[in-house]
């Protein structure tokens, strides 16, 4: 969606992975100060998302949406002050529908989604500072067609507000899996592609409610084609940190979060992250390669079964690889600088976990553990230009 926004993949936080509905002004605002003193605002983790359940069941007597009066009291304009004063973006979940998803579900009171209330909540969010909304189809019913102009509606609204607001949208929640099957670049900054993820490696679902971390990749690795700047299939909020995974599945979640050019969105609480936790999300050589200025989605250049290669083309001409060994045991994984697009006879590799640096005639190789990801930025030689097809919604749905 072209409004200015989101030029590269979105990195923030978002509070429901970890909190559910258990939150309030004091956790948001911790949670923004964690972000400053961790260091993880300097890498670019700036939208600090505050997810369902932050409103007041009633809307006020003028129709306007309200924070919880209880968890919220300073009321979420101050919550918005607070997290500008950081240096942070201020983020915000709301539906297109009736009900949110807690409300449907979680028996949350209230039926206080946008649906008939698009402009007016638009405004209020804008007026409350608001920098990125959350928009989350939690409704059962709904043709593509409906989902299309309902969420057209709220990105037509907040544009009209002047406000710069990334739009996120959830086409997935308890609905017919219409994310891999649309590219929804048209209407928002960036689309989930799957249901909910869940801190599991496997959890042998492809299609449904929860989704792990292999079972997203598998899903979102096809729509590849579909990102460009202002436009990110979105694999979800990150479970690094959240337990549930051995380090070595975590980096891999995270490398190819970042090679897929996907929002980097952490899930964990982020007051209380371990070292590991700490390394995974604050690689630098990572968090580069996700955020370069082309903003290409890394394409699979290979995959048996067991072993993936994706790589993604950056703006410098250099080229990211991941060699993602998704079988259960240690296996070399091998591609050639050919075949990701790079020409000439002599190329450095530097390992984005460890920094090492070796050089290569045109090999690309590592040993990789079960669940590990490698991936090396290489340099050197001639690049073919960004090879990236027009966006097919037949080619992306071929193997999902
Ligand atoms: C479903 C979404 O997929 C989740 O990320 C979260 O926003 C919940 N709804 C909130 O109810």
């Amino acid at each position: 969606l072209e409004n200015g926004t989101a030029r590269t993949p979105p990195m923030g936080w978002n509070s429901w992975n970890s909190f559910g509905c258990n939150i309030n002004e004091t956790l948001i605002r911790q949670t923004a100060d964690a972000l400053v003193s961790s260091g993880m605002r300097e890498l670019g983790y700036q939208y600090v998302v505050v997810d369902d359940c932050w409103f007041n069941p009633n809307r006020d007597s003028a129709g306007n949406l309200q924070g919880d009066p209880t968890r919220f009291p300073s009321g979420m304009k101050a919550l918005g002050d607070y997290i500008h004063a950081r240096g942070l973006k201020f983020g915000i979940y709301q539906v297109p529908v009736d009900k949110t998803c807690a409300q449907y579900f979680n028996s949350y009171p209230g039926a206080t989604g946008s649906q008939g209330h698009e402009v007016q909540d638009a405004r209020q969010f804008a007026a409350w500072g608001v920098d990125f909304l959350k928009y989350d189809w939690c409704s059962p019913n709904g043709s593509i067609d409906q989902q299309v102009a309902t969420f057209a509606k709220m990105r037509d609204a907040l544009a009209a507000t002047g406000r710069p607001i990334v739009y996120s949208i959830n086409p997935n929640s308890i609905h017919a899996k219409t994310g891999p099957q649309r590219n929804w670049g048209d209407v928002a900054n960036m689309w989930r592609t799957t249901e909910d993820i869940t801190n599991t490696w496997n959890s042998g679902q492809t299609n449904g409610y929860p989704m792990g971390i292999q079972n997203i990749i598998d899903v979102n690795v096809p729509l590849a084609p579909y990102a460009k700047p202002g436009a990110f299939t979105d694999p979800d909020m990150m479970e690094v940190g959240r337990g549930g995974m051995t380090d070595t599945e975590m980096r891999s979640h995270f490398a190819m979060w970042a090679i897929m050019a996907s929002p980097l969105i952490a899930g964990n609480d982020v007051r209380s992250m371990n070292a590991a936790t700490q390394t995974i999300l604050k690689n630098a050589n990572l968090v580069a390669i996700n955020q370069d200025s082309l903003a290409l989605q890394g394409a699979q250049v290979s995959f048996d079964g067991t072993r993936r290669v994706l790589a993604k083309r950056l703006a410098n001409g250099d080229v990211a690889v991941a060699l993602f060994n998704q079988g259960g045991s240690t296996t070399t994984i091998s591609t050639t600088a050919a075949a990701i697009g790079k020409s000439g006879s002599s190329f450095t590799l530097v390992d984005a976990w460890t920094n090492a640096s070796t050089t290569s005639t045109g090999t690309i190789s590592a040993s990789v553990p079960s669940h590990g990801t490698v991936v090396y930025r290489v340099s050197g030689g001639g690049t073919a230009p960004p090879t990236t097809p027009p966006p097919s919604t037949a080619s992306a749905l071929a193997s999902v």
